[in-house]
């Protein structure tokens, strides 16, 4: 057992008590985080002349030591601490001597342990934004080689009317990019740093909070000690917006298990990212994008977690905030790893261009068109709905579509019907004349897709020019 407090125990602390008590099984996920802290609130104190240039100088080639032992593996957070901050604080004294003791100054682990887990989720933000916008990279990529792949767009998942596999995807497009968009958002209000704010009421030192805020890349210190050491928004709001992305995976995924089901067959998955069956010598299956939808699940419940947990806690800091941890890092790496590979089995599907638009072709998905048709030549429209759905009956009836039907049969129905009907229901006329903004047809399409590499071009630029940096 090794802790940073004691003094005014006579008992030691019963073992199943220390346990249950203790982080270090999880917390020492964002040593780097405390370190890059410790580091920053070391040069404030110096810079501050609370502590010397010296000690601050000692303390920080120490706090560069263990970084460095701990990456290289030379160095094991082991059990025996309480915490990652304990762990550091007594190995940096182990090193150092004396001055190690004076790292704590002017600071409580209550406003350390709020800017490491600030630290590590921006950083994690950031991990996570820069693979959405690789996704979005992958969507447009496919968008720009199918703006002429027709396909049937669904509605209650039967055919309703054509689009082609650049809009259907497009559909993909805005949803990540508001999810990127999301991201973006809650960094910007989340970043103010808390360290100075001390256990709960700020301290007597003359911390300057304004150049540790500068040192860590926040935009200033946080404005209320208390609010600074018990807010975990930020990882509320960012198990939102996860639960967000996770949904819109999920969504893609089981469209891709539609897909690449016999029965559709629109898309084939690449074998590097199928799986085989141990009995069924013949089975090839997506359990990949299986996986994706059902991890789903995981991201939420981390949500619901920690809005349960934070929904009794009164101010400031209380132990029940330990709990944001191994949620909130699970989260992360799950809805990582789901948008890593998802874009990788994206990359490498095959899409069965034939089919889907033999696919687009059966289903009466121009039925819509039909009526346009005779509402372009005067009939009413709810007339031309009635007309044409008796045409779509005898359709059913004969086995064939709305293109095979013989003019007669037409005619039957309406005096209105001329040869050119066939030309008007055209699969290629139907998607060619959606011609609105946001509309599948094609010249549409394309300008929306300059659009979106506008939109790209502009977030590679933010990119560069260090819109986020850290340090
Ligand atoms: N492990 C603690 C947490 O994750 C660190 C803060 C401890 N503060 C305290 N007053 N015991 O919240």
């Amino acid at each position: 057992m090794a802790q940073l407090w004691g003094g005014r125990f006579t008992k030691k602390t019963d073992e199943l008590v220390y346990n249950f008590n203790a982080s270090i099984t999880f917390d020492r996920k964002f040593y780097e985080q405390d370190i890059r802290g410790s580091r920053a609130h070391v040069s404030m104190l110096a810079k501050q002349g609370i502590l010397t240039r010296e000690e601050a100088a000692v303390i920080d080639e120490g706090l560069a030591s263990i970084l460095r032992d701990v990456r290289e593996g030379t160095l094991a957070i082991t059990e025996e601490y309480e915490d990652i901050h304990s762990f550091v604080e007594a190995v940096l004294t182990e090193r150092v001597g004396e001055a190690g003791k004076k790292l704590h100054t002017g600071r409580s682990r209550n406003d350390q342990v709020a800017l490491d887990m600030k630290l590590y989720v921006r950083d994690e933000l950031d991990e996570t934004r820069e693979l959405l916008v690789r996704l979005l990279d992958a969507v447009l990529t496919i968008m720009k080689e199918n703006t002429h792949t027709f396909m049937p767009g669904f509605t209650h998942l039967q055919k309703a009317q054509p689009v082609t596999l650049a809009h259907h995807l497009g559909a993909y497009f805005e949803m990540f990019r508001r999810d990127t968009e999301r991201l973006t958002d809650i960094r910007r209000r989340m970043n103010l740093c808390p360290l100075g704010a001390g256990a709960l009421a700020g301290t007597t030192y003359p911390l300057d909070r304004a150049y540790t805020a500068e040192l860590l890349g926040f935009d200033g210190p946080t404005r209320n000690s208390m609010d600074s050491v018990s807010d975990r928004d930020y990882v509320i709001e960012l198990l939102s917006a996860f639960s967000t992305v996770m949904m819109h995976l999920s969504r893609f995924s089981e469209e891709i298990i539609l897909w690449n089901s016999n029965e559709y067959r629109f898309v084939e998955i690449d074998d590097s990212y199928s799986t085989g069956s141990s009995i069924m010598p013949q089975k090839k299956n997506p359990d990949i994008a299986e996986l994706v939808r059902g991890k789903t699940g995981r991201v939420y419940g981390a949500l619901m977690s920690i809005l349960t947990t934070m929904k009794g806690i009164p101010l400031a800091y209380n132990k029940d905030m330990q709990e944001d941890k191994e949620l909130t890092f699970d989260a992360i790496d799950t809805v990582k790893g789901c948008i890593a590979l998802f874009t990788g089995m994206l990359c490498s599907m095959r899409f069965n261009k034939e089919i889907m638009e033999r696919s687009a072709c059966r289903g009466f998905t121009n039925a819509t068109d039909a009526a346009d048709y005779l509402v372009n030549r005067g009939v009413p429209f709810r007339d031309a709905h009635g007309i044409v759905g008796r045409l779509v009956l005898t359709c059913i009836d004969r086995g064939i579509s709305l293109d095979e039907l013989p003019m007669e049969e037409y005619k039957k129905e309406s005096e209105v019907f001329g040869e050119d009907i066939y030309e008007a229901i055209s699969l290629k006329t139907c998607v060619e004349k959606r011609m609105t903004y946001g509309a599948p047809g094609p010249e549409m399409m394309e300008r929306v897709i300059r659009e979106y590499e506008d939109y790209m071009r502009q977030n590679r630029k933010t990119a560069a020019e260090g819109g986020h940096e850290n340090e």
